[in-house]
């Protein structure tokens, strides 16, 4: 059995009335610079988008043993995810129930309890109060279930990626996903044995709101200009104007990648079809970077015929694949969206590697050798471009009279945007249907009376 404690909120303020007509803020066309900039709109999405939907937590390779845990943050939250002795994965908010300290200092590690170093409460990884330092000076019983660890009451992995939510009432992971499950197959069975294991990360934390990172994860519009200097830098050395992103300077909407809305917030922009469908395809697009053209020597000469196909290993999938609200796979990484405040998010880019699923032998750790410096690619030199929109989008909404942002890109033209049998939508690679389509979910979450919940052992 387990304990269940309804939440009170949404907050005091939105109680009563809602805090503000979200169908003015967001529009079909257009949304309020409000959405960005205002710290009590925020404040509602920490409780109904961070907690009223699923949220990414961790990879189940960074806790692979019993006992591993790593710490973590669902919107604000600090969360130790980890797997306790029995092996069950757990989101225990790493909080002490004593005077509300953070617990776990650490990043991560292989604990089976944990101490607060304020008064030192000790907790099971179960979250269970253990014991309190000199019990005789409680009157009360200490073994009351209040005093256990609060936990993040639904927690379920999709193929090894973890995520939570508060709300009782959230569809099942799976069926959350829906369509976008295939495509995260496909991402992870392009792999031997159909997985990666997550590396550390590039971190960054920029000065703008959230939603400025997820409204630009399915953008093809912006990348020939904002990344002009990626795709210059990319295509000097090559001799012909076809490397990284090359595909994006001339009608990017006349090439046969697309961009498709498969609901819940989710989306993809799947720059596959522009490949070559050959072994070394996909490694033909790296651009140059140090030591490659030695290792693409030393495989052809160890591995003969397979040399390309493991090569592609090392290239970075051209496929950007997005999980409302924080969560996108492109390339060869995990990206993660760390709400801060109103005006400030960390991106993270952590980096995979491939495992030996007996096909690799010794050529696993050259792949992976050279995945690092595919991931220092675009992480580097293109995500910067990208924050310092973000950076400067929030300056310009500073400038309180002039109140909209525009994402009517593919509106309104006959044809342009197609519904599939699925329901799900798709549309050239520019087009900001997949902006327009997340609003909704983002609206629809914020106008509902999430059914949230925290959980604590008995
Ligand atoms: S705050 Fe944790 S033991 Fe006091
Ligand atoms: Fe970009």
């Amino acid at each position: 059995m387990t304990v269940l404690e309804k939440i009170g909120s949404p907050p005091a303020r939105l109680a009563g009335t809602a805090l503000y007509d979200w169908d003015f803020l967001v529009q079909e066309d257009r949304a309020h610079r409000l959405i960005y900039t205002d710290p009590a709109i925020f404040e509602a999405e920490m409780t109904n988008i961070f907690g009223g939907t699923w949220t990414y937590l961790a990879h189940e390779s960074e806790i692979a043993n019993d006992n591993d845990f790593i710490t973590r943050r669902m919107g604000l939250r600090p969360l130790i995810v980890l797997r306790d002795a029995t092996g069950t994965i757990r989101a225990l908010y790493n909080r002490c129930t004593h005077r509300g300290t953070t617990l776990c200092r650490w990043d991560k590690g292989n604990a089976k309890s944990f101490q607060c170093p304020y008064h030192g409460w000790n907790f099971l990884n179960t979250g269970k109060l253990r014991g309190v330092p000199w019990p005789d000076g409680y009157a009360e019983d200490m073994r009351d279930a209040k005093y256990n660890l609060a936990q993040v009451p639904r927690v379920e992995s999709y193929r090894g990626f973890i995520f939570g939510t508060l709300n009782m009432d959230a569809l099942p992971l799976t069926d959350h996903l829906g369509p976008i499950a295939k495509i995260i197959d496909e991402w992870l069975d392009r792999n031997p044995g159909g997985k990666v294991v997550v590396c550390e990360a590039n971190r960054f934390r920029y000065k703008g709101n959230w939603k400025l990172a997820y409204d630009n994860s399915c953008d093809g519009y912006h990348v020939a200009y904002s990344h002009r200097s990626l795709l210059e830098t990319e295509n000097r050395f090559a001799g012909e104007n076809a490397k990284g992103m090359a595909y994006y300077r001339n009608s990017p909407d006349a090439q046969p990648m697309y961009m498709r809305y498969t609901g819940h917030g989710n989306h993809f922009k799947d720059k596959r079809p522009n490949l070559e469908q050959r072994p070394g395809g996909l490694w033909a697009l790296e651009s140059a970077h140090p030591g490659m053209e030695h290792y693409e020597a030393e495989f052809i000469k160890r591995y003969g015929d397979r040399a390309f196909s493991l090569l592609d290993l090392a290239g970075s999938e051209p496929v950007n694949i997005n999980v409302f609200p924080n969560f996108s796979l492109l390339g060869n990484h995990i990206q993660v969206f760390e709400p801060v405040s109103v005006d400030a998010t960390n991106a993270i880019w952590y980096g995979t590697m491939v495992v030996d699923d007996g096909t690799l032998g010794d050529a696993v750790t050259d792949i992976n050798a050279l995945r690092m410096r595919t991931q220092e690619g675009f992480p580097n030199f293109g995500e910067v471009d990208d924050v310092a929109n973000f950076e400067q989008i929030q300056h310009g909404l500073m400038a309180i009279e002039d109140e909209w942002v525009y994402m009517n890109r593919g509106l309104g033209i006959p044809g342009r945007i197609k519904t599939n049998a699925d329901g799900s939508i798709t549309a050239p690679a520019t087009d900001e249907a997949f902006m327009r389509e997340h609003f909704k979910e983002w609206k629809r979450l914020m106008k509902a009376r999430p059914n949230l919940a925290i959980r604590r052992e008995p």
